[in-house]
């Protein structure tokens, strides 16, 4: 073993990209429906990478539907209409007048709902000739990687996420209209604007506790804004470290999927005036706890 092949499969390869997390997934087609079989194993590369890459991948938005489901119900973007005629798939389209990006800032995908996105599937229509990759750091870590003291404070606290405003105070509508041209920007009813979480989440499948500090976190609950900045702060540096962190070179047909209770990313915006198109679904989740 060279240290960088997880434990054997049968139907599919896999390759890490880096010490923390991410892997290639090898010998797979997703325009297919997968054989139980194949599925199992992509479940298990899934959980034992935290973020897994197909290459040369032939999507459409029904594949894309089709590849996500067998994760579970389809989690609709509250704030963002999705495509013609499929209203569960966003495009994010960067053209080359754009100076602000689609997920350009750490995060974990729709973290201000009461039941955050479970996975995202991104598949990458046209990358630029170079830039546009994507950073994904492992939460796991992060939390494992705290002192005994701090893993005790944090896991009493809950974090309130926040959709609809940005920490610099700009609207959801307004970064989106500056982020990629001819988003609709959607009204998201109240539950879908800011919900508490444990800054400590146990992972359902895998009972891994890892940190949960997107930053869609605001607030601590029950603590004033100038209380909750400075323990906000260094969980969300800490949780960046890039001893925890992977780096993801995008090509044309490219799929990325990521599972959003312990990873959190951040697509680079080192681009202009290069143009990014990518299709992206998000598979529902569960409360966190
Ligand atoms: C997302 C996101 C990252 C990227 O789709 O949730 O943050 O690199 N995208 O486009
Ligand atoms: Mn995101």
């Amino acid at each position: 073993m060279d240290g960088l092949s997880n434990a054997p499969y049968r139907y599919i390869e896999t390759r890490k990209i880096a010490g923390a997390l991410g892997a290639e997934v090898h010998g797979v087609n997703l325009a297919e429906p997968l054989p139980p079989e194949v599925l199992a194993e992509v479940r298990q590369a899934l959980l034992e990478n935290l973020v897994i890459f197909f290459r040369d991948q032939d999507m459409t938005p029904d594949r894309l539907l089709a590849f996500a489901r067998n994760w579970g119900e389809i989690h609709r973007h509250p704030y963002i209409a999705g495509m013609p005629g499929y209203p569960d798939v966003l495009e994010l389209a960067k053209k080359a007048g754009d100076t602000r990006n689609f997920g350009g800032d750490w995060h974990t995908d729709q973290m201000f709902a009461p039941r955050p996105a479970m996975g995202t599937m991104l598949w990458c229509k046209t990358a630029p000739d170079a830039g546009g990759d994507t950073l994904f750091s492992n939460q796991y870590l992060a939390y494992e990687t705290l002192s005994d003291g701090m893993k005790a404070l944090i896991g009493t606290i809950r974090g309130i996420a926040v959709g609809d405003k940005k920490k610099n105070g700009q609207t959801r509508a307004a970064v989106n209209a500056a982020t990629v041209s001819g988003y609709t920007t959607l009204e998201a009813p109240a539950e879908m604007r800011r919900s508490p979480h444990p800054l400590v989440r146990t992972h359902p499948e895998t009972g891994r506790k890892s940190l949960y500090i997107g930053g869609h976190v605001h607030y601590l609950e029950n603590m004033t804004e100038e209380e909750s900045e400075p323990l906000i702060s260094y969980l969300y540096n800490h949780s960046q470290r890039p001893d925890f962190t992977c780096r993801f070179r995008w090509e044309a047909g490219s799929l990325a999927f990521w599972d959003n209770r312990c990873t959190m990313h951040f697509a680079i915006n080192d681009y202009p005036p290069g143009t990014r198109m990518m299709h992206r679904v998000t598979v529902a989740g569960d409360e966190p706890f």
